[in-house]
C-alpha cells in the first residue's frame, strides 16, 4: 500500500516536472517574435470585427488587420506629460500604414533613448495596417512604451481654439495639406497633454530629461523652427501653446508652406519673450520659462550640409560633431530624395545601427 503510494507520488512528480519543462519550454517560444508581439497588439490595439470601410468589406475581415485606437480613447494615459509624440499626415488610398524605414527609425530611436517616456506616433489619415506584411510595426511594438494612436480630424480640435480651421475647411483647402495639418497638430497636440513633439526625420541619441522643460530650436534661418517642440501641460508652457492656436485661429495661411510652422512660432516667441532677435530668445530673456536652443543642439549639421548624413566620406566628421547632441535632425525635406543603401558606411546608417538597429535589420536594402 506504502509502496503503490510512493510511486504514485513519483509519477506525479515526473507528471509535474515535464509539466514545469513543457511551460519553461513555451514562456522561452513566447519571447518571440509572434507570441509577444500578439500580446501587446492585445493591449494597444483591437482587432477589427466589423469593416470599416463599407465599400470593401473583405479586406477587413482578415486576421492580420489591426486598427489603430483614437488618441481620445484614452487620455488618461497621458496625463504625465512625459509623452513624446510624432505626426504622421501621409495620404495613403485605402487608409493603411506606410512607414518609410526613416519615420520607423525615429520611432524606435526616440522609445529606446527613453525609456521612461510614452511614444505616441498619430496617424491622421491612416488607421489600419496588416500584422504579417509591415516591414516595421511589429518590431515597434515590441517596446512597450510605444502607442500607436488614430487622430479624429473631426473631434480632435472641438473645444480648441482651432476648432473652426478643422470644421470650416481651412485647413482642408490648404496647398500644403499634409505640411500644415502637422503644423497645427503639433500645437494642438501639446495644448492639450503636454510633452514633446518630434519631426519624423530625426534620430533620438540621449534622454530627453537632460533638457528643461519648455523648449524649441533655432535652425539658425533667423526663424524658429518646429521641428522639436516641448511645452508643459500647465504653467508657461501651456499659454504657449494657447498663444500659437489663438494666432493659428486668426491668422492660419495654407498658400505658404512655412506660414504656419517656423513663421508662426517665431512671431509668438517674438512677443513671449520680448525681442525681435532669435539669437536673444534665452532662457533669462523669456520669463525664465522657455529656452529657444541655438541650432547646435537639434540641428548642429546645416544647410547647405544636410546631406552629409548620406556621404560616407562625411561620416567620421559627421559623427564626431553629433556625438554629445540629444538627437540628430535629417533635413527630410531637402534629403529624402537621396537613396542610401543598408550597407552604406554613411553617417545615418551609423545612427541608425546604433539608435533604431531593429529597423534597419528589417530594411531590405534602401534605407
Ligand atoms: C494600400 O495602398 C497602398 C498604396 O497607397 C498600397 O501600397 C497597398 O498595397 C494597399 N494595401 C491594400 C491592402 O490594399
Ligand atoms: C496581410 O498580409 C499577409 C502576408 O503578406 C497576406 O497573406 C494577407 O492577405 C494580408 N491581408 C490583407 C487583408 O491584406
Ligand atoms: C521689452 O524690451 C524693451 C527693450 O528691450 C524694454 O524697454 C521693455 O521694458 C521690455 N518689456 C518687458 C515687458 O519686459
Amino acid at each position: 500500500m506504502m509502496k503503490q503510494n510512493q510511486n504514485n507520488l513519483s509519477v506525479l512528480l515526473v507528471v509535474l516536472m515535464v509539466l514545469v519543462i513543457y511551460v519553461v519550454y513555451v514562456i522561452v517560444q513566447d519571447d518571440q517574435p509572434g507570441e509577444l508581439l500578439v500580446q501587446s497588439l492585445q493591449k494597444e490595439l483591437r482587432t477589427i470585427n466589423e469593416p470599416i470601410l463599407k465599400s470593401d468589406p473583405s479586406v477587413f475581415t482578415d486576421k492580420d488587420i489591426y486598427h489603430l485606437i483614437d488618441i481620445q480613447s484614452n487620455e488618461e494615459l497621458l496625463k504625465q506629460g512625459r509623452n513624446i509624440f510624432f505626426i504622421l499626415t501621409t495620404l495613403t488610398n485605402n487608409g493603411t500604414i506606410q512607414l518609410t524605414p526613416r519615420q520607423a527609425c525615429a520611432i524606435e530611436s526616440a522609445a529606446r533613448a527613453n525609456p521612461d517616456w510614452k511614444v505616441f506616433p498619430l496617424f491622421v489619415f491612416a488607421k489600419w495596417f496588416n500584422v504579417s506584411s509591415d516591414p516595421f510595426i511589429p518590431s515597434l511594438l515590441r517596446f512597450c512604451n510605444i502607442r500607436l494612436r488614430h487622430v479624429n480630424l473631426e473631434t480632435f480640435a472641438v473645444g480648441s481654439p482651432v476648432e473652426k480651421l478643422f470644421t470650416e475647411g481651412a485647413l482642408s483647402k490648404s496647398s500644403f495639406i499634409v505640411e500644415h495639418t502637422a503644423d497645427v497638430l503639433r500645437l494642438l497636440t501639446l495644448y492639450k497633454y503636454g510633452g514633446t513633439y518630434l519631426d519624423t526625420d530625426v534620430v533620438v541619441r540621449r534622454t530627453l530629461n537632460i533638457l528643461q522643460p519648455n523648449y524649441l530650436g533655432s535652425e539658425g534661418s533667423g526663424y524658429v523652427a518646429n521641428g522639436v517642440i516641448n511645452l508643459e501641460t500647465t504653467g508657461y508652457g501651456h499659454e504657449f501653446a494657447e498663444a500659437c492656436l489663438k494666432d493659428l485661429a486668426l491668422n492660419f495661411d495654407g498658400t505658404r508652406w512655412a506660414a504656419n510652422g517656423p513663421f508662426m512660432v517665431t512671431r509668438n516667441l517674438q512677443k513671449f519673450c520680448n525681442t525681435t532677435e532669435v539669437v536673444n530668445m534665452n532662457r533669462q530673456q523669456c520669463g525664465n520659462q522657455l529656452t529657444v536652443y541655438p541650432p547646435d543642439v537639434f540641428y548642429r549639421i546645416r544647410y547647405p550640409h544636410h546631406d552629409w548624413f548620406f556621404y560616407p566620406e562625411r561620416s567620421v566628421e559627421v559623427m564626431k560633431a553629433i556625438e554629445n547632441d540629444v538627437l540628430v535632425h535629417m533635413w527630410n525635406k531637402a534629403t529624402s530624395g537621396i537613396q542610401l543603401l543598408v550597407t552604406s558606411s554613411a553617417a545615418y546608417i551609423q545612427l541608425a545601427n546604433k539608435f533604431c538597429p531593429n529597423v534597419l535589420l528589417n530594411t531590405k536594402e534602401n534605407f
